[in-house]
């Protein structure tokens, strides 16, 4: 039996599909702070498959103790945390107290009820302004902002866990930029409000939601002066979380692993491959640089490759085709069924 905290979120929803479709027993706990239940719902028609869901917050270890009574598990599967860099600015104790709180809560847990073993989500945020590209697991690690920060000590956390008791196994997943959906459009990513990440304004852009998108910056040392990321199919993203898995259960130790495909592409270029593949134009301007952003991201993923057996299969056009078959069916996101609901409540 899998633990999933976060399970109900963008790539947590992917990874469920994965797990029961690959026979595992599942039980996903989430606060629903940053999702919606309906996901939960079309996790369960995607896959014809039950598990047991809490809406719970890991900053209550009370009620999060209560799962670890009811349920015994073999690992936990952790994606639970706040993830918005602009925000994280703002309002950083929000995000110390969220992230880093509820990570130490559900490790001590975890080490109570002898589950000590986690598959954990880092990004390659932790790599800061990185001096070198492709990116290797060796690279020196800086956070330029408070969420980079959160998951930069996290991994500290689990790395001194893990000194404190050679028990544990810990696979850190460091993910470059996850776009795409699951292929039957029911599932994907969800912004609050007006999306902070490329592809989401893009699909808006397509939809009329938005009206164009903003190019932050056109004068970086690129290909065409936009920035270059590693973009990874949420679906081999999720996938490298069962091939994590698979690791962590057969053996004890702890790994950092780059999830990503290798290969960078420009925004303009992610624009274009957008267009080709749905056939919808995305009007842009050139506006100023976002402030942190870098030039240059991308993945050395031959670690993952060589001790976990996982690579990126999905490319660039399939990534497009996914993203906006979510969103033209979706519009907006899974907000419909929820306002149903409530008008239902309110009678
Ligand atoms: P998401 O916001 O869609 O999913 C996170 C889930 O965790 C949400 O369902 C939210 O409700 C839940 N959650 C947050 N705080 C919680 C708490 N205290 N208790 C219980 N549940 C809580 O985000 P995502 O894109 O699926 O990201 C999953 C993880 O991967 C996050 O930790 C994120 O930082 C990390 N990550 C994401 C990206 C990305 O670009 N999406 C890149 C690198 C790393
Ligand atoms: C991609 C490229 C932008 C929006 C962020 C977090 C990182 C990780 C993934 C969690 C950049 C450009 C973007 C727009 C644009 N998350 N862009 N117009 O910044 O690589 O990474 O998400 O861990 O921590 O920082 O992703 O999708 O925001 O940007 O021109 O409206 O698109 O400048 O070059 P980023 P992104």
């Amino acid at each position: 039996m899998i633990l999933i905290v976060g399970g109900a979120g963008y790539i947590g929803s992917h990874t469920c599909v994965q797990l029961l479709n690959a026979g595992h027993e599942i039980v996903v706990v989430d606060s629903l702070s940053n999702s919606k239940y309906e996901s939960i719902k079309r996790i369960k028609e995607i896959t014809g498959k039950e598990f047991k869901f809490y809406q719970i917050d890991l900053l209550n270890k009370n009620e999060l103790e209560l799962v670890f009574k009811e349920n015994k598990f073999d690992a936990v599967v952790h994606f639970a945390g706040y993830k918005a860099v602009g925000e994280s600015v703002e309002k950083p104790l929000k995000y110390y107290q969220n992230n880093i709180t509820g990570t130490i809560h559900l490790c001590e847990l975890m080490s109570e009820y002898n589950v000590k073993k986690m598959v954990f989500s880092s990004s390659a945020t932790v790599y800061g302004i990185p001096k070198q590209v492709p990116i290797v697991e060796t690279a020196p690690l800086q956070a330029t902002n408070p969420y980079g920060r959160t998951k930069l000590m996290i991994e500290e956390i689990l790395q001194d866990l893990y000194v404190s008791d050679s028990d544990w196994s810990i696979a850190i997943l460091r993910y470059f930029n996850p776009i795409g959906a699951h292929i039957s459009g029911k599932i994907g990513e969800d912004p609050n409000g007006i999306p902070n990440n490329l592809m989401p304004f893009i699909t808006q852009v397509g939809v009329g939601k938005l009206e164009k998108l903003k190019v932050f910056g056109n004068d970086y040392p690129t290909v065409d002066g936009t920035g270059v990321r590693d973009y990874i199919h949420v679906e081999d993203l999720a996938n490298g979380h069962l091939k994590a898995l698979e690791k962590i259960l057969a053996s004890t130790g702890l790994d950092a692993y780059n999830l990503g495909t290798g290969s960078g592409y420009s925004v303009l270029e992610l624009v274009n491959a957008f267009e080709k593949v749905t056939g919808i134009k995305i009007p842009y301007e050139v506006v100023d640089r976002r402030p942190g952003d870098v030039a240059v991201c991308y993945a050395d993923p031959t670690k993952a490759e060589k001790e976990l057996g996982w690579k990126a299969e999905l490319g660039i056009e399939r990534m497009c085709e996914d993203s906006w078959r979510w969103q033209s069916l979706n519009p907006n996101g899974y907000e419909v069924n929820e306002l149903v609901t409530n008008t239902k409540t309110k009678q």
